[in-house]
């Protein structure tokens, strides 16, 4: 079978104690999701500079997806606050290079959402379809 449908390219950073332990979860409970992700752990969202996200969408990522702790719940206490912060940085960022604001993404998940971390991915992976390949690429 002939498959020629635009597969997109997701980096995500999942912070160690919450998101990657959820999508851990999702994985060991065999919740379907797309596997266009690659998941790359983290200690703590907030550690995560902006520049590694613009490197990413750069160098041909066609979305980067930042999961971190519930407010209140970040184990160095203001990191995911520190990343939601920066998230309106990248957007300014995204603006200056012509890329959309849906190819960035800043999720909460925590270590029990297993559902809810697939199916931010598997929406995510239907709004890049839409969107169609990082001009970067
Ligand atoms: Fe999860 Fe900080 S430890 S966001």
């Amino acid at each position: 079978m002939e498959n020629n449908e635009f597969e997109p390219l997701i980096i995500a950073f999942c912070c160690n104690w919450c998101s990657y332990a959820g999508a851990d979860l999702a994985g060991i409970s065999r919740i379907q999701y797309p596997t266009n992700i690659r998941i790359i752990r983290v200690m703590c969202s907030g550690m995560v500079h902006p520049n590694f996200v613009i490197e990413a969408l750069t160098k041909g990522a066609d979305g980067v997806l930042m999961c971190g702790c519930h407010p209140g719940d970040c184990h160095y206490r203001e990191g995911n606050l520190k990343a939601e912060k920066r998230a309106e940085a990248i957007n300014l960022m995204l603006e200056d290079y012509g890329l959309e604001p849906e190819r960035y993404r800043l999720e909460w998940v925590s270590a029990s959402e297993a559902e809810r971390f697939a199916g931010i991915v598997t929406g995510m992976v239907k709004e890049l379809k839409s969107l169609g390949p990082n001009p970067f690429k």
